[in-house]
């Protein structure tokens, strides 16, 4: 049986990003799979219909493009669309579980073997799948070349006839995916960058990248699997006033910091904006997660003082050409460990390839990454979050 494969046109507002480019697509005919592309799917990141070549087909049928085997997609579809999809057949996508019950208790009712993207382990293996860091390098980069542009300022040293202009005082707090990518992007436009993070192992990542690595004397927040855990009241207590000191001659400053399952840690209070100097801008990539400031606003630009607050909670739709391409290679690279070859029929032509599809449950990644399966909420944390939220 040939695996019928499909990629839905995403719905969400501001959504630009497409789960598949015509260079994935083809890597993909060549597994002998049927790749069906929803029509227009690809307008937002500039790929017309016509770029995705033949065997690719396209429909601009929703019941076709929801009927096939696996359906792979950037956000989840509604669950009006998912009641559309086969018993037994399988979702990719970002999905954010505890934020979407109506998504998951729909994908359970239709018995949707369901992987989400976000849950894939942050381990070697798994690097090539990991669209959570390709998508954050995305957000990185995109928020400082935003830091530039909202600033009234340069960003690199200039010898003029007109006088040196000194460089802007850049300070990423958290130094993780999206943060160390930021750093590197406003030091290559030639700032003075500060990075900041609870673990303090990432100090050497960002000093190689050219940036001052800042420390609060006694904070020190790693916990498992290279991620941060909270801090206690203390430790936020020394983490502000080291912080404060330092944005007050900041001229940009982007907050990156995030703690696994948890909201977006708060680290910048009103007091810590309201001491920035006029003119300077803040880039909250924790919008989405509630803001790493407590001013931010999701998806608004606001200011307070003289001082302009941006809580972008869709980066890397606002590069979404590049951000499809990363996400589409992550997702092929996730549907090897799915895609089991058959052996070969007797008169197959050599390099003639089929498969079917299997789960190896015994696969960490497979397994960490499963959401719903059979009609269960597989993973713990997903469950357990819904189970308290509807209590
Ligand atoms: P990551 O987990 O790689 O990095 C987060 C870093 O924050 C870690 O290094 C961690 O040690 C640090 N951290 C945790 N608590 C801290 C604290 N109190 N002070 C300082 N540092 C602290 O995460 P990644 O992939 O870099 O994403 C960062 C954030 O950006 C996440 O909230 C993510 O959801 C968000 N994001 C936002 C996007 C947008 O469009 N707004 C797009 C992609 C990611």
């Amino acid at each position: 049986m040939t695996v019928s494969i499909s990629v839905t046109k995403e719905t969400a507002a501001g959504e630009k990003r497409i789960a598949m480019v015509p260079k994935v697509a083809k890597k993909l005919g060549k597994l002998d799979v049927a790749l069906t592309v929803a029509k227009g799917a690809g307008q937002g990141s500039r790929i017309p219909d016509e770029a995705f070549e033949e065997p690719v087909m396209l429909s601009g049928r929703a019941d076709e493009i929801y009927t096939a085997n696996v359906v792979l997609a950037v956000n989840a579809p509604e669950p009006k669309q998912i009641d559309k999809m086969r018993r037994g057949s399988v979702l990719i996508s970002f999905v954010q579980g505890h934020n979407n019950p109506d998504v998951v208790a729909t994908l359970q009712k239709n018995e949707i073997t369901c992987f989400a993207m976000e849950l894939i382990p942050r381990i070697t293996r798994a690097q090539s799948m990991d669209a959570l860091s390709s998508q954050a390098n995305a957000a990185g980069y995109k928020a400082a070349l935003m830091a530039a542009n909202s600033l009234e300022r340069f960003l690199p040293m200039l010898t003029t006839a007109a006088g040196t202009i000194r460089p802007a005082k850049v300070l990423v707090i958290g130094a993780g995916v999206a943060g160390l990518q930021a750093i590197a992007t406003a030091g290559r436009l030639g700032a003075k960058v500060y990075g900041y993070d609870v673990r303090t192992d990432t100090k050497e990542q960002v000093e190689s990248l050219g940036a001052e690595f800042l420390v609060a004397e006694g904070v020190k927040a790693e916990a498992e699997g290279g991620y941060a855990r909270e801090l206690t009241a203390d430790e936020k207590q020394k983490q502000q006033d080291m912080l404060a000191q330092n944005m007050a001659d900041a001229d940009a400053v982007i907050t990156t910091a995030a703690v696994p399952g948890k909201p977006a840690p708060k680290i910048v209070s009103r007091a810590m904006v309201e001491a920035m100097k006029p003119g300077s801008v803040l880039i909250d990539l924790g919008a989405a997660g509630g803001g790493n400031c407590e001013l931010t606003q999701p998806d608004e630009v606001i200011t307070h003082g003289a001082v302009t607050i941006h809580g972008p909670s869709n980066m890397p739709a606002l590069l979404a050409e590049h951000a499809s391409e990363m996400y589409a290679q992550n997702l092929f690279n996730f549907l090897q460990l799915i895609l089991v070859e058959e052996p070969g029929q007797d008169d197959a032509k050599p390099g003639d390839k089929t498969h079917r599809l299997d789960f190896n449950w015994d696969d960490e990644i497979l397994a960490k990454s499963v959401l719903t399966h059979e009609g269960r909420i597989v993973n713990e944390a997903v469950a357990k979050a819904l189970q308290t939220q509807a209590e």
